[in-house]
């Protein structure tokens, strides 16, 4: 009995046969699995879930902040934890590009299971694969669906500023272009629906709905009336407002009820509604969403998943970082 395994080594394909037997000596599948740290590591997923429990517990938006650095990793050179890396004065990374800059947080939180991690079963596990476990147990812990992350991927020893900055959507864009950023990374406009749901938690900053609350008319006023005090005209740029005001930091269907009523807080969400040009067909999605609330989890699980896939680095491809913030030091 032959099979046949492909494996992607460092730029070039292999083509293995190998009998089962060989397969037991230890050839790595470039594919993820949710087994792949159950023999190297079987306390990794335990440790991540309890750290962030804990973390969510001490502050709720945690939750919040480590499902956004799971995705702004994903959309940028797949989920490889380059989003993880800091500046050096040898290396750029993502972390000072416009939608990350004194924006981005977790990083402790991350930090903190890599090191538990490093003294469970040194060498093993990669900060790609925790930031993707973390943003699951993040989202669970606020309420949200809960989906099986397949692992094994691999951490980048590179970064990517410029995609950081054009591939990541920004909020003040219009329907055709979050379309656009989220086909250019194979979502669909179904999927682009169902992911925006995600702010279904966390927080804004006032520089990035103030336009919206003094210039725009698809806005509900006395919503709008609501969010200038915390935001004024001039100054307060750093302010914060929940992204969805009736449940702040409970993952559920408001913020698409909220899209309804016009109270979508900033401009690229309430787009999602208010604008017609797909033939209602995301105005749809978000009125069925606000009426099932099962159907998005179910949806924004699936959503998640594939997100989680994106581009990942497998077999012998990148690192297991040992620092999830540094490139590792050239081996002596
Ligand atoms: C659809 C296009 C999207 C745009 C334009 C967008 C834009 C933004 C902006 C401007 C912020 C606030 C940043 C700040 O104030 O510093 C933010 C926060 C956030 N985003 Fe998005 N985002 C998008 C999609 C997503 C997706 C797909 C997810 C996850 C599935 C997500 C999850 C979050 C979360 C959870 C926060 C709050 C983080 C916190 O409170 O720490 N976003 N987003
Ligand atoms: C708890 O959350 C606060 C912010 O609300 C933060 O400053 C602090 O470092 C957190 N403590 C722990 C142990 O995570
Ligand atoms: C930068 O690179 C040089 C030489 O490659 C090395 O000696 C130095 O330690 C590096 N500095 C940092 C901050 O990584
Ligand atoms: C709808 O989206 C189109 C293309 O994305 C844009 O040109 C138009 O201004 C938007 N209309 C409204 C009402 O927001
Ligand atoms: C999107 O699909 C194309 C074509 O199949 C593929 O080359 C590319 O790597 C995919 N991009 C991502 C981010 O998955
Ligand atoms: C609102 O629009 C007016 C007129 O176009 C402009 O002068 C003002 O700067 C805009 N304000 C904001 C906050 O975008
Ligand atoms: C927002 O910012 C302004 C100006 O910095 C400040 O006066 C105001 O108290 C802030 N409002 C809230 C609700 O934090
Ligand atoms: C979009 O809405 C405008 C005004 O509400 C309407 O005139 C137009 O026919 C609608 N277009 C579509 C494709 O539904
Ligand atoms: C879109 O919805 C509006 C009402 O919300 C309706 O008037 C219009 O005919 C719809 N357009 C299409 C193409 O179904």
């Amino acid at each position: 009995m032959a099979t046949t395994t492909s494996l992607s080594v460092s730029g070039f394909k292999l083509k293995l046969c190998l009998t089962l037997l060989a397969c037991v000596i230890g050839v790595t599948s470039a594919q993820l699995s949710t087994y792949f740290y159950d023999k190297s590591c079987p306390g990794a997923l335990a440790t991540i879930k309890k750290a962030v429990k804990e973390a969510v517990k001490n502050e709720s938006r945690m939750g919040a902040s480590l499902l956004r650095l799971h995705f702004h990793d994903c959309f940028v050179q797949g989920c490889d934890a380059s989003v993880l890396l800091d500046d050096t004065a040898n290396f750029t990374g993502e972390k000072n590009s416009f939608p990350n800059a004194n924006s981005l947080r977790g990083f402790e939180v991350i930090d903190n299971i890599k090191s538990k991690l490093e003294k469970m079963c040194k060498g093993i596990v990669s900060c790609a694969d925790i930031l993707a476990v973390a943003a699951r147990d993040g989202v669970f812990e606020l309420g949200g669906p809960k989906w099986d992350v397949p692992l094994g991927r691999r951490d980048s020893t590179t970064a990517n500023l410029a995609e950081s900055n054009s591939a990541l959507p920004a909020p003040f864009f219009d329907l055709d272009e979050l379309i656009k950023a989220f086909h250019d990374k194979n979502f669909t406009v179904k999927e682009l629906v169902t992911l925006s749901g995600g702010h279904s938690i966390g927080l804004v900053r006032c520089r990035f709905f103030r336009t919206r609350i003094y210039n725009e008319s698809d806005i509900n006023p006395a919503f709008a009336e609501e969010r200038r005090l915390e935001c004024p005209f001039e100054g307060g740029d750093n302010n914060f407002s929940a992204f969805d005001s009736a449940t702040p930091f409970k993952f559920d269907n408001s913020f698409y009820k909220n899209l309804l009523q016009q109270k979508g807080l900033v401009h690229s969400d309430q787009q999602l509604f208010t604008n017609n040009s797909t033939d209602n067909t995301t105005k749809d999605q978000v009125d069925r969403y606000s009426r099932d609330m099962g159907q998005f989890k179910k949806d924004f699980a699936d959503a998640m998943l594939k997100m989680s896939k994106m581009t990942p680095l497998t077999g012998l491809a990148g690192e297991i970082r040992q620092n999830c913030r540094l490139v590792n030091p050239p081996s002596t």
